[in-house]
């Protein structure tokens, strides 16, 4: 019973001390001056340090690598998608989700350029804008070495400056689209990258103007088993 007693004493006294112990913190906290905010409890989080965006930030260190990589604007977050740049259509269709992915998630190695053939998929219809598209982006880019018609006799060819291009009619049957967005993501051989230039979308609609040029792909004369993708292996089953 006195235990009890002594308890009940001790709690009501924390209670009562508590309690003067808030009141005289939120009096402190009050200054007479309207003005200023009178004292502040942890200072830093009301007032943060404002970085510039091209300093040194000291909160970041090494990156993964080992480099130092202080800066205070960060990089995005691995695999990051730009806002406007995810294909418009067919998002939930993986090997279409695959090619706006493509440079983070497959090498430029010589197993995936034959894999690319399933792996990846043409997300437009082959519509009159696309094509307008992908022949304005071809004329810019592409014309000079592979020509007007794709038969690699561009005008730098022609000077001879530059070694011969392979026809486009020779080359188109012979590989897949998803190879072709391939080779014109990472470039091949004597052929630069086009990633830096030409967006996924982009790719997409060059890749069907020189399909078109060729008649190959969706443009294929006889509709019987051209999609490019298998080798051309006869025509005997065809109808
Ligand atoms: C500087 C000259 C040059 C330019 C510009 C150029 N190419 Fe090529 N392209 C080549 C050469 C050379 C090859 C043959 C590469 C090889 O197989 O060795 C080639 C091959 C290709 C192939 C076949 C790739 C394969 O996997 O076999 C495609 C498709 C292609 N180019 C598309 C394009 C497109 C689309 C553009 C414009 C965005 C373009 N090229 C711009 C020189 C060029």
């Amino acid at each position: 019973m006195k235990d009890n007693h002594l308890v009940d004493m001790n709690i009501h006294q924390t209670v009562r001390l508590s309690l003067v112990g808030a009141l005289m913190l939120a009096l402190a906290s009050c200054g007479s001056d309207n003005r200023t905010p009178g004292r502040t409890f942890v200072p830093d989080m009301a007032y943060s340090q404002a970085y510039e965006t091209y300093t040194k930030n000291p909160s970041f260190g090494k990156d993964s690598l080992g480099a130092v990589d202080s800066f205070e604007a960060r990089l995005p977050v691995a695999h990051t998608i730009a806002r406007g740049l995810l294909p418009a259509t067919n998002i939930g269709d993986d090997k279409v989700l695959a090619s706006y992915l493509y440079k983070t998630h497959y090498a430029n190695t010589d197993s995936n350029y034959l894999a690319s053939t399933n792996n990846l998929k043409n997300p437009f219809q082959p519509e009159k804008e696309v094509l307008e598209r992908g022949k304005y982006l071809y004329t810019i880019h592409c014309m000079v070495c592979h020509g007007e018609k794709g038969l690699g006799d561009g005008s730098i060819v022609q000077t001879q400056a530059y070694p011969p291009v392979p026809s486009y009619a020779d080359r188109l049957p012979t590989i897949s689209e998803g190879q072709m967005f391939h080779s014109i993501t990472y470039g091949k051989n004597l052929m630069g990258s086009y990633s830096y230039v030409l967006t996924t979308d982009d790719r997409w609609k060059v890749i069907y103007y020189i399909q078109q040029l060729v008649n190959v792909g969706p443009f294929a004369k006889n509709t019987a088993t051209t999609t490019a993708a298998a080798p051309a292996d006869s025509t005997a089953t065809g109808n």
